[in-house]
């Protein structure tokens, strides 16, 4: 295999989210969901991952192996436990885990809302409530001074994945097939743009670090006779939400895999060719295919890899998948896409979402009882690879 470098100034990271590690989030639509009766999550989040307390850990852990930026997520529902009512104290913790990222030589890259509202939203309108504008806009304005020393800020962790979860209900519901990701639900892939459209006015009046959402972005393949399938997904998924990234200071892109199509629409992948999450294919080069297509379609915005990774139980795959995606995406520069850095997911083995803890996307083991951090190998040969800046 040949070399492959990156820019000059990449940055090299790892991520979690708050309601995936932190522990304890009582008081969000997703902890009522995982207690409802007939849940349809394998386990409730409980403790997590403790790292509401054990957040230097693990950014000693990023920090010690030579990644230079930490994206985590701050927990609405923390800083705003009952509608306008905020918590300065909640508030002071995340503006300590950006101060604790920079003393350790970590970029910050936090997210505002990633998939949790507090339950008083649940209870009113969720995402698509007709005030929810207004009830995000004033949270982030009372949250943007915390992040002022962030590199980034994102806005909202993957909408077009959020608009397709109401699909993936119905059609669980109805006793369908779910092959791979259904098309967004439109009113609420609207929803969601617009209230990305706020945070991002919000931060801007407050001065705020580069901003921009995160969106999955895929690879699509057509199988033979699934372009038409193809095009109408992918402008669903993909296409109106970099439209509504133009003009904003950065975008991230999460990428897992592709979709394949044929005339009837989605193929699932081959049982013995998915991954322990999602039944996704296991497919690296998704990442530089996907990359190119962003920067095909919104050429003047910066890029960011905000999460690629694996569920695997095998750690020398998770390298091994890495490696081959980090080459695709290394490809993808190469032909002119301007990618500014590299954030996997995850650092640690954490809660996912409905799934619980089965699938296992860290750099980092957590036992489920002390919480104790054991690093994997893949941890190490990420931080080579960042300092590095490429692949041997
Ligand atoms: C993404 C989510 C992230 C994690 C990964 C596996 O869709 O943003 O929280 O669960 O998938």
């Amino acid at each position: 295999m040949t070399s492959a470098t990156f820019p000059d100034g990449f940055l090299w990271g790892a991520a979690t989210a708050a309601h995936q590690v932190e522990g304890g989030n009582v008081n969000n639509d997703h902890w009522e969901m995982e207690h409802a009766p007939h849940s349809p999550f394998a386990a409730p989040s409980g403790d997590a991952c403790d790292s509401y307390h054990r957040w230097r850990e693990d950014m000693d852990l990023v920090a010690g192996a030579g990644l230079d930026t930490y994206r985590f997520s701050l927990e609405w529902s923390r800083i705003e436990p009952e509608e306008g009512e905020f918590s300065r104290a909640a508030l002071d913790h995340y503006r300590r885990m950006v101060d604790g990222a920079r003393e350790r030589g970590l970029n910050p890259l936090v997210t505002l809302v990633h998939f949790t509202m507090p339950r008083w939203l649940l209870h009113d309108g969720g995402w698509t409530g007709p005030t929810t504008g207004d009830r995000l806009a004033r949270f982030v304005e009372f949250a943007a001074p915390a992040l002022a020393d962030a590199e980034y800020v994102a806005t909202i962790n993957e909408p077009n994945l959020m608009a397709v979860q109401p699909v993936i209900g119905q059609m669980a519901r109805r006793g369908e097939q779910i092959k791979g990701l259904p098309v967004p639900d439109q009113d609420v892939a609207e929803a969601l743009i617009g209230l990305h459209g706020r945070c991002m006015e919000v931060l801007r009046s407050a001065g705020s670090p580069p901003a921009g959402m995160t969106i999955v972005g895929l690879e699509y393949i057509d199988e033979g006779h699934g372009q038409e399938r193809l095009e109408a997904a992918r402008s669903a998924m993909m296409d109106q939400f970099l439209q509504a990234a133009t003009g904003d200071d950065f975008l991230g892109l999460q990428i897992y895999t592709a979709q394949r199509f044929g005339p009837d629409g989605l193929i699932a992948p081959p049982a013995d060719q998915q991954t322990l999450a999602h039944g996704m294919e296991r497919r690296p080069q998704a990442l530089g295919a996907a990359v190119s297509y962003a920067a095909g379609l919104l050429p003047d915005v910066p890029l960011l890899v905000t999460e690629n990774g694996i569920a695997t139980a095998d750690d020398d795959d998770r390298i091994a998948f890495t490696d081959e995606a980090l080459r695709s995406l290394a490809a993808a520069i190469a032909d002119g896409a301007d990618v500014r850095g590299y954030v996997h997911w995850s650092l640690l083995d954490n809660f996912e979402w409905m799934l619980a803890y089965g699938p296992t996307f860290g750099l980092v083991s957590v036992d489920r009882e002390t919480f104790a951090r054991t690093p994997k190998p893949s941890l190490g040969w990420l931080g080579e690879v960042a300092r590095r800046n490429g692949l041997a």
